[in-house]
């Protein structure tokens, strides 16, 4: 065999993600002694609820651990079809259910059943980081729409009818928006709705993060719009963030039936069912208690307003208010081709970030990665501690910048 092996060409234009990118640098560096605080990782610092754990214990000693359905055992799809179609007012039988290996996996599902090489997919920009790169990977283009932060990063209904060609097949919706935060209004969301019929458009719901709002935001769903765009909507959702089940990867996608169908070829094909365990564990969270969600949400409210406090106490530095996930979206295009005290000139935000951990000893991701030069994200799904210490050295590192 010829070393270094030749690989696919598919993967040319695939990028890793960034976020597990720095998230890794942040772990390697704390493990070799370093001092990081890191605000890279896009999951609750929260310990799974007590009563999701016990149910699983009580599970594997009960024998769980076997084969089951490849789309997810049936009173987890039960629960699943019951809580999405009371929250998006469509009715959703089981058989529309497919459980996968955490809400990345049913995308990377979806992708798959849904493209023929050139299909498009409408992407609006700042955008999480897997989007495109799992467009590409199914053979699709993924065709960004750029938004604004003084318009909140909201798509317009003129941006995405302007964008639509012969090959649109889908745009993409994550409401809450990771990275922004951004949460679209009801008004927003109507008019995307008209405009999504119009252009006979999938809309693919990504509402991981649709519990997680804050102040006088509210979660609406294109769905539950009307009965035609309700038609027209694959919803994607899981336990990972909602339950601090990030671990765990229980996802899963509810939408039209030869479509879930068709994913489900491809589960049946790759991975086969995901964790028998986890789907125990995903049937207590939907089913069990719920109040353990307004604890976490709280925490989040509480060290959103202390994050956002501090990084708009930053000079030259502008962060609009994030109303939902838990991600703050700061504009750092102000030290973008500064030098630093060592003397390089951090011409992207790609390198600031990378002298932020070196030098700042704090981790934050560059805004690029979202298709957001000049940005960088930061979650607060971590200590109110850590959230004014590491506000606090990105301050001082940034401003020895000249
Ligand atoms: C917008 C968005 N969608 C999907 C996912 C995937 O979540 P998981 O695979 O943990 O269920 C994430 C995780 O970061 C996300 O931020």
């Amino acid at each position: 065999m010829p070393t270094p092996i030749k690989i696919a060409s598919r993967l040319d234009p695939i990028k890793p993600s960034i976020t597990l990118a720095v998230t890794a640098k942040a772990a390697k560096l704390k493990a070799d002694g370093i001092d990081i605080i890191s605000f890279g990782a896009g999951e609750p610092d929260f310990d799974t609820p007590d009563h999701i754990k016990d149910a699983a214990r009580a599970a594997l000693d009960k024998g769980v651990g076997k084969y089951t359905d490849t789309a997810g055992i049936l009173p987890l799809r039960k629960a699943i079809a019951a809580e999405l179609s009371a929250v998006h007012k469509v009715s959703i039988e089981p058989d529309q259910v497919l459980v996968s290996t955490g809400a990345k996996h049913s995308l990377y599902n979806l992708f798959m059943a849904l493209l023929d090489p050139g299909d498009e997919v409408l992407i609006p920009a700042p955008y999480w980081v897997s989007y495109p790169d799992m467009v590409m990977l199914a053979g699709g283009r993924p065709i960004i729409l750029e938004t604004k932060a003084e318009n909140d990063f909201a798509v317009t209904a003129q941006q995405v009818a302007a964008a639509c060609s012969g090959r649109t097949r889908a745009i993409v919706l994550n409401n809450p928006s990771n990275p922004t935060g951004a949460v679209y209004t009801r008004a927003q969301i109507e008019a995307l709705a008209k405009v999504v019929v119009e252009k006979d458009l999938l809309v693919i719901s990504d509402d991981i993060y649709r519990q997680l709002v804050y102040g006088d935001a509210e979660y609406v769903s294109i769905a539950a719009v009307n009965p035609e765009v309700g038609k027209r909507t694959v919803l994607v959702d899981g336990v990972s963030k909602t339950y601090a089940m990030t671990g765990w990867r229980i996802g899963y996608t509810a939408g039209p039936l030869n479509l879930i169908k068709a994913m489900n070829k491809i589960q049946g094909q790759s991975t086969s069912n995901p964790t028998h365990i986890s789907q125990i564990a995903a049937l207590a969270a939907l089913t069990g208690p719920q109040d353990c969600i307004a604890t976490m949400r709280k925490a989040f409210d509480e060290r959103r307003i202390e994050m956002v406090k501090l990084l708009r106490a930053i000079p030259n530095v502008t962060c609009r208010e994030p109303k939902g996930a838990f991600y703050a979206f700061p504009d750092l295009s102000a030290y973008i081709g500064k030098k630093s005290a060592e003397g390089s000139i951090l011409d992207d935000d790609v390198q600031l970030c990378d002298w932020l951990v070196e030098v700042g000893k704090v981790a934050v991701v560059p805004g690029s990665g979202f298709g957001a030069p000049g940005f960088v994200r930061l979650s607060y799904a971590c200590s109110m501690k850590n959230i004014q210490e590491g506000v606090g050295r990105l301050s001082r590192a940034l401003q020895t910048l000249r």
